[in-house]
């Protein structure tokens, strides 16, 4: 997979997620997403955005143009430095929150998304990734 070109985000306030939100979109729209598309892929954005702020305590996302011989996609690199997923499984499952959310995040995202990575390390921190596919 190539990178074409990456842009990187600073994520610490709900201001910086609206901007992440409207660059992932414009994106979309350049690579020709339909609207069903952008708005799956912006749904999913906003939720790790959200994840990064609220419980990474902040942090940056990269938002890649990438191509596979003919397919072209958006990748995003959601990443912090907070207090990281003791039990990633758990914090996947619908409908578990540590905090007040509806829990649906981390699952949503994937569902919203053709490829999704998580790593995380408790006490360092916390990237998720995810990419979608023209
Ligand atoms: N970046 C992160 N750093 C630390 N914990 C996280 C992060 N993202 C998600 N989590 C954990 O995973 C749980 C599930 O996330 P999510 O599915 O988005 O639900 P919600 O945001 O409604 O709690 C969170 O409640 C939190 O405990
Ligand atoms: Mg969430």
């Amino acid at each position: 997979m190539k990178v074409i070109s990456d842009e990187t985000l600073q994520l610490r306030s709900s201001e910086d997620i609206v901007t992440a939100r409207q660059s992932v979109r414009k994106k979309a729209v350049s690579l020709g997403f339909g609207i069903v598309d952008q708005t799956k892929f912006v749904t999913a954005a906003s939720e790790l955005a959200r994840n990064t702020l609220d419980y990474g305590g902040g942090g940056t996302v990269k938002i890649e143009l990438v191509e596979n011989g003919h397919r072209s996609g958006l990748r995003l690199v959601f990443e912090d430095k907070g207090p990281g997923i003791a039990d990633i499984e758990l914090a996947m499952t619908d409908g578990y929150t540590s905090g007040n959310g509806m829990g649906l995040g981390l699952s949503g995202a994937k569902r919203l998304s053709n490829e999704f990575e998580i790593w995380s390390e408790p006490g360092k921190g916390t990237r998720v990734s995810i990419g979608r596919w023209k």
